[in-house]
């Protein structure tokens, strides 16, 4: 048997997520191999390890183009390395380290001066020269002990910041200027194309898992927009203290930020706040008074 490495085309792009998203143990709704394709990837970044026997894919690997924000400087081309999967039929004969081998290789031609990934299995990615650059946090608050100690500004009550329920329509709007803004000031942060946000935005049945649909708010300070939340709401009736699941949270600014917590914080009717993916440096820890 020989594992050989192939280009990913339309023809066998829909194999190709599928292998993908088995690696993980999961199976793929049809239209979300659509909606990866149109939305998110880029063909050419990607890298099919085939079984020549069977002409199967038994391998899976790829990278997505970002613009990474670093210290003191203008943002610089990233690879985003993803889609790192081997069968386990094939596992331990050499195709995620030949397909990382391609994908660096290919990001060094295309002019990427870094490579980053989110790894599930920590362990894989030093033989690569990669290293931890941030941790991030899965919250689970309890409002009750939700009160500040202090607010990065005069007062919560002070007129020129309120934080407003917006629309799906609106959010589509102006989310992505903001969140540029915070990407702009912020090291370590990524970009998010047009086809990111309606991938970051879709919010059909499916991807809700029980949940309400998104519901978002944005924080203005002196009419000016500086930072959203996007979250679900899962409860069974009304009397039910149920879970509110921020879904993302930016601020491009501390009081942005403080008031947009104050504002999750404050619901009646919610017995728990989940919040994933929270950056290890996040200020609310200092300014709840009991954390
Ligand atoms: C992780 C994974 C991609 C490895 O695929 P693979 O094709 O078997 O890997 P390779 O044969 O290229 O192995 C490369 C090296 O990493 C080591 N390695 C691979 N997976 C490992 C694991 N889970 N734990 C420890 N070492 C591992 C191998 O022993 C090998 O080292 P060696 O060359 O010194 O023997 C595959 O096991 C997988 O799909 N896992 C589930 C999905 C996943 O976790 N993907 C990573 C997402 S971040």
């Amino acid at each position: 048997m020989t594992i050989e490495l192939r280009p990913v085309t339309d023809d066998n792009f829909s194999e190709w997520r599928k292998t993908v998203r088995h690696g993980f143990g999961e199976h793929v709704h049809p239209d979300d191999i659509v909606r990866l394709r149109n939305e998110r990837v880029e063909l050419d970044r990607l890298v099919a390890a085939v079984d020549t026997q069977s002409n199967r894919i038994i391998g899976t690997g790829g990278a997505d183009s970002y613009w990474l924000t670093v210290p003191g400087g203008e943002p610089v081309p990233m690879a985003g390395v993803a889609y790192m999967t081997t069968s386990v039929t094939h596992r331990r004969q050499g195709a995620f380290s030949n397909m990382m081998t391609y994908i660096h290789d290919a990001a060094r031609e295309r002019g990427d001066v870094i490579s980053g990934l989110w790894a599930s299995q920590s362990h894989l990615y030093g033989r690569f020269d990669y290293g931890l650059s941030i941790n991030s946090y899965d919250w689970e608050i309890d409002p009750s002990f939700g009160e500040f100690s202090h607010f990065p500004a005069a007062n919560a009550n002070n007129a020129d910041i309120k934080v407003s329920f917006i629309g799906a329509d609106e959010a589509e709007v102006v989310l992505p200027g903001i969140y540029e803004r915070m990407h702009r000031q912020t090291t370590g942060s990524v970009n998010r194309t047009s086809g990111r946000w309606r991938y970051q935005l879709f919010d059909e049945e499916r991807v809700r898992q029980g949940a309400s649909p998104l519901f978002f708010a944005v924080c203005e300070e002196a009419g000016e927009q500086t930072g959203y939340v996007s979250y679900r709401m899962r409860r069974q009736g009304d009397s039910d203290m149920g879970t509110l699941e921020v879904v993302e949270q930016v601020s491009a600014t501390e009081v942005a930020h403080a008031a947009i917590w104050r504002f999750l914080l404050d619901f009646d009717l919610v017995g728990k706040i989940t919040a994933i993916n929270r950056p290890s440096d996040d200020s609310l820890w200092w300014m709840l008074s009991d954390p």
